[in-house]
């Protein structure tokens, strides 16, 4: 049987989970791949931080660019967007098939990158950069590739769902839930990425991109957070039967598409409405398979590594079977854009 050698770009709450699987896992992993995945080595910044001790200290490495050029399958999930955009590019030129969970890279360089891997007849996939655990970028953009979808209304950041499910059951108090959440492994470094709703603008552009197959811009979507909801704006929905979620919504109209992330207003009847703590959920409506809801974990180490796992297995498949997937890609030039906001 083949092997691939699969390198690891970073050991945070999600890399180390990948690690952990794709030692543990190995014989399983192979029999899904065709190939056996062999960890070859993880680039972490400091070789001192303390780590998961199931993980041989000898994979550790600070050399990322030297570990990129033996891999066959990079795994990024470094975050940010250097060095991760520099080292992703290097592995695409290499024609090695790069996995990535970088929504924020993504939503910046998604269109180039897409395109470095066209090039170089490598495979790019990111199903972990939305929604976590849930299997959604495939969805829309394989599965309802014979349909036209109409839109997409997604809880897509858990950090933000956690606080205002807190908020709404417990009455609790927006910083002393964030915190809570950071404690539990959900919000990004910077939680202002979460809370200020950038992250969910950055997985709406992804969303929308394959969604209407079109390369959208981050810059052009509408973000709102959700600092400014207090505990009475909480109350105030409740009372009226409402609840207040942060939601992406990408949506087609007689205008264009409109992209855009704010705190809504949903009756609580609502299918989005019941989804409570870190959880996500995409909600999307599509002419001819009409509504469909997915649902699932949308952050933590484990969730996100299922996703990330998916894509590593999907992806050896193809480079063992030969050559490499059409790419996950936008396809038309952003010609039809028009962005509104619409009021809480
Ligand atoms: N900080 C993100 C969230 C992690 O809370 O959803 C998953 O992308």
């Amino acid at each position: 049987m083949k092997t691939l050698k699969v390198a690891l770009l970073g050991c945070g709450n999600v890399g180390s989970e990948v690690a952990r699987i794709l030692l543990a896992d190995a014989p399983v992993l192979a029999d899904r791949a065709g190939a056996n995945l062999e960890l070859s080595g993880i680039a972490v910044r400091n070789l001192e931080t303390k780590r998961d001790a199931q993980i041989p200290a000898a994979l550790f490495t600070t050399d990322a660019q030297s570990l990129v050029d033996g891999a066959d399958i990079v795994i990024e999930l470094l975050g940010g967007l250097e060095p991760a955009g520099e080292l992703i590019a290097r592995a695409l030129s290499n024609g090695a098939s790069v996995i990535t969970g970088n929504k924020a890279l993504l939503a910046a360089r998604g269109a180039e990158l897409n395109a470095l891997a066209i090039k170089h007849g490598a495979q790019l996939r990111y199903e972990a950069a939305v929604a976590g655990a849930i299997p959604i970028l495939r969805p829309i953009s394989d599965s309802l590739s014979g349909d036209r979808i109409t839109k997409i209304m997604g809880i897509v950041n858990g950090t933000t769902n956690f606080i205002l499910d807190a908020m709404d059951t417990t009455g609790a108090a927006f910083d002393d839930v964030l915190a809570q959440a950071q404690a539990l492994g959900y919000a990004e470094a910077d939680p202002t990425a979460d809370v200020e709703g950038h992250d969910a603008a950055a997985k709406a552009t992804i969303l929308a991109s394959l969604a209407f197959h079109t390369d959208f811009d981050l810059a052009d979507v509408h973000c709102e957070g959700i600092t400014k909801i207090t505990a009475a704006d909480v109350t105030a929905a409740k009372d009226a039967g409402m609840v207040i979620k942060l939601l992406a919504i990408a949506e087609r109209s007689a205008d264009g598409i409109g992209v855009r992330v704010h705190p809504t207003l949903l009756r609580r009847n609502h299918p989005l409405a019941a989804v409570h703590g870190a959880f996500n959920a995409v909600f999307v409506e599509a002419e001819n398979a009409g509504e469909l809801m997915f649902y699932g974990a949308g952050a933590g180490g484990a969730p996100t590594a299922s996703a990330v796992m998916g894509d590593t297995v999907a992806v050896a498949r193809r480079v063992v079977s030969g050559g490499p997937l059409p790419a996950v890609a936008a396809q038309q030039p952003n010609t039809a854009l028009s962005f509104e906001q619409i009021t809480t």
